[in-house]
């Protein structure tokens, strides 16, 4: 359900059952500071603490399985001792009045086997991504053939999904957001140019939607449908991906999940992450036409941007992710016109777990 009435950044929203103290998202940003262990940490907690500005906060990706891992310190989602290390940033969350919700990863080709145990990494097809490499322990190494998943081991698949949603229900969470964007899984099986199946995972799009559509009723079963959101990159580069059918694909998902009342579909519309330019963008408007819910805008939003998309009803809700990194109270700096403060990308992905170039940047000082 989306609530109409108000069309500000700064005005509340209700999503479900939840009401959102504003409309403005923290975007999901692996940071890499999860450690060997892959447990959330009280450094993690305070980032998130300090960012609770915004009205709901999706977490980093965190891995469903120790198979899903695909990048270096990043957190996981799968063992009790990882559910447990997620209460303090729920928690942190829920002490500024923001709600949180758990992103959950599975890598597939994007991964590596010095990241699983020696393992391939798995995908739809046995195709490489073309790109710079994955960051593992031993530095960026190139990308790997990953191994075409046989059609008996996907309901493994969707177990993981399954188990990972009630680790998270048992941490606290408000939601879950399944991130089937930026060349993971379930986007490596939604996207035609790394799904080559011949079984009925592959072909046209209602089998490509399949897993996803398996994931979404797995996960049903332990939160509520409106308390699953979903993330969408048609327009995106990342992790080598972008097809030729972009557009027929994401309007044909979005309008599947347009009949399963979620709490809100999440598209990464911008094209400040890298645009395919297989032909002209998908834009939110033509996704509203499709999906009824509560729509979230991404991707190189600035306030007036951001504010221009809720007030002509393009978005009901706008993510920021770099904005964030180094602005803890974007909020603040919004309402009040205060200037916004630069990251160093080099420090983005990773590095002291102390908080440099974590939880060290200052909120503004007028
Ligand atoms: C450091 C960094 C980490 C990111 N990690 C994730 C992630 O874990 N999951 C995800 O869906 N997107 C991830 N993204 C993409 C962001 O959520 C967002 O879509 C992107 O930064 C564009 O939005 P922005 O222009 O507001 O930054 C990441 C982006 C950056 C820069």
């Amino acid at each position: 359900m989306t609530s109409t009435t108000s069309q500000n950044l700064f005005d509340s929203l209700q999503m479900g059952d939840l009401t959102l103290k504003n409309r403005a998202v923290l975007a999901p940003l692996t940071r890499g500071r999860a450690g060997d262990a892959r447990l959330a940490t009280p450094v993690m907690a305070e980032y998130y603490r300090q960012r609770a500005g915004a009205g709901l906060l999706i977490t980093e990706a965190a891995a469903v399985s120790q198979r899903g891992n695909a990048w270096v310190g990043t957190p996981g989602i799968y063992t009790g001792e990882q559910a447990e290390s997620w209460e303090q940033v729920v928690e942190a969350a829920h002490s500024k009045g923001s709600r949180i919700f758990l992103q959950l990863w599975f890598g597939g080709r994007a991964s590596h086997s010095n990241i699983l145990d020696g393992e391939l990494p798995v995908a739809p097809s046995a195709i490489a991504i073309d790109g710079e490499g994955v960051h593992t322990k031993q530095g960026k190494v190139p990308h790997e053939v990953p191994r075409a998943l046989e059609t008996d081991e996907i309901p493994g698949i969707v177990q993981d999904y399954l188990s990972a949603a009630k680790l998270a229900h048992l941490a606290g969470f408000d939601g879950v957001e399944v991130h089937s964007a930026n060349g993971y899984l379930l986007d490596q099986f939604l996207q035609s140019k790394t799904n080559k199946r011949a079984d009925e995972y592959g072909g046209n799009v209602e089998n490509r939607f399949r897993l996803l559509r398996e994931v979404i009723a797995a996960i049903s079963t332990v939160f509520a449908s409106n308390r699953i959101g979903v993330r969408f990159s048609p327009n995106g580069v990342f992790n080598d991906m972008g097809s030729q059918d972009y557009r027929e694909t994401v309007l044909y998902a979005a309008g599947e999940l347009g009949r399963m009342d979620l709490a809100y579909l999440h598209v990464l519309d911008g094209l400040g992450f890298g645009f395919h330019e297989l032909g002209t963008p998908v834009t939110l408007a033509e996704i509203r036409e499709v999906y009824t819910g509560m729509l979230m805008g991404n991707c190189g939003y600035e306030l007036d941007t951001a504010q221009q998309a809720i007030a002509s009803g393009a978005a009901d809700a706008i993510a920021f992710g770099r904005p964030f990194i180094s602005n803890p109270d974007l909020l603040d700096r919004f309402q009040n016109g205060w200037p916004l403060a630069d990251s160093d990308p080099e420090t983005w992905f990773g590095g002291d777990m102390q908080g440099t170039a974590y939880t060290d940047f200052p909120a503004y000082q007028a």
